[in-house]
């Protein structure tokens, strides 16, 4: 008398699960099927024992936590009409996949007998989908030992691309320290999120860099881009400041003697007047075109 549901509920299922066995068995060739974009896959869904000739097939999609027909009343239905067919009774084929067909699929089957007894099988379907060529930003030109880092990322692939650096034609491994080849640079290359870091950049690191994405279906590249590594020499600065100001100081003192020997306020006078007399010619030009007068006393005489 202690709680007589529960072994009767498991018993129900116990007999439920052993009857469907017998009612309909499926059973499928591949439950995770992995396709490029645009080439055609079998969802496969086989019927192995079925107690009718008859049964009902229905499959539906599953993404996001959405369920959607796929196929329902011996008809395609939805986004995949016009690119998919049942095969051997209950298999699905989708003959040009699209990134968008990627997700669960359920093949239902019932037998239509009395007791309606359903079976059914989930295959998860992975459509992959090439890179497009990344967006690279390598910076034009940095001073040596200041930090630089360079990106690569493109949104397209799926799975999602992991990125590789190439320098003057060498890949470049994740950590400078772990090639020789490139003991004299200090670099990550995370090839994740496609950033080349630099902590220091050295004479060494100029060059042409370019970056691949790639991904199980496939790879593509950015255009190569140069990195100048410039010294930024104090001793040279210094200099250049010092020979500005002496520069300045000539000029200052040029003038000034140009100022005491008059020559300046001759030439201003003169060019002053080279200026102001067309200046004074146009207005007149302008007065008398657009004089109204002129024009009145014309047709003052006409009348
Ligand atoms: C597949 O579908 C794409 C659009 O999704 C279309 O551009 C392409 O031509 C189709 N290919 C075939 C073989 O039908
Ligand atoms: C690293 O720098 C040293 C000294 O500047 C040089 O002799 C050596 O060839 C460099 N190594 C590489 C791998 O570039």
């Amino acid at each position: 008398m202690v709680a007589p549901g529960v072994p009767i509920a498991g018993l129900l299922l116990l007999l439920q699960y052993g009857c469907s066995v017998v009612a309909v068995e499926l059973a499928t060739g591949n439950p995770f099927p992995v396709v490029q974009e645009y080439q055609s896959v079998e969802l496969s869904c086989i019927i192995k024992s079925t107690n009718t000739n008859d049964p009902r097939i229905e499959w539906k999609k599953i993404r996001n936590d959405e369920t959607s027909y796929v196929y329902f009343e011996n008809t395609i239905q939805g986004d995949l009409r016009n690119r998919a067919q049942v095969q051997s009774k209950s298999s699905l084929v989708i003959l040009n996949t699209s990134r968008t067909d990627t997700g669960m699929y359920r093949c239902e089957v019932a037998a239509m007998d009395d007791d309606k007894k359903i079976a059914e099988i989930s295959i998860s379907l992975t459509v992959q989908v090439k890179p497009v060529a990344p967006k690279c930003s390598v910076p034009k030109a940095v001073p040596v030992g200041k930090s630089a880092a360079l990106h690569c990322q493109e949104s397209e692939g799926y799975p999602g691309s992991s990125y590789t650096w190439i320098r003057n034609g060498d890949p470049l491994p994740a950590d400078s320290k772990s090639n020789p080849k490139f003991i004299n640079s200090s670099f990550t290359a995370d090839p994740k999120t496609g950033t080349l870091l630099f902590s220091a950049v050295t004479k060494g690191d100029m060059g042409s860099y370019y970056c691949i994405a790639s991904n199980a279906a496939g790879s593509a590249t950015c255009e190569e881009q140069v990195l100048e590594v410039y010294d930024l020499n104090v001793g040279g600065i210094v200099g250049g400041i010092l020979v500005v100001v002496l520069v300045l100081a000539l000029i200052t003192a040029g003038i000034c003697c140009a100022y005491r020997k008059g020559y300046f306020a001759g030439g201003t006078k003169s060019s002053g007047q080279n200026y102001k007399n067309p200046a004074k010619s146009e207005g007149v030009n302008y007065m008398r075109t657009g004089d109204e007068g002129d024009f009145r006393h014309k047709s003052s005489f006409v009348i």
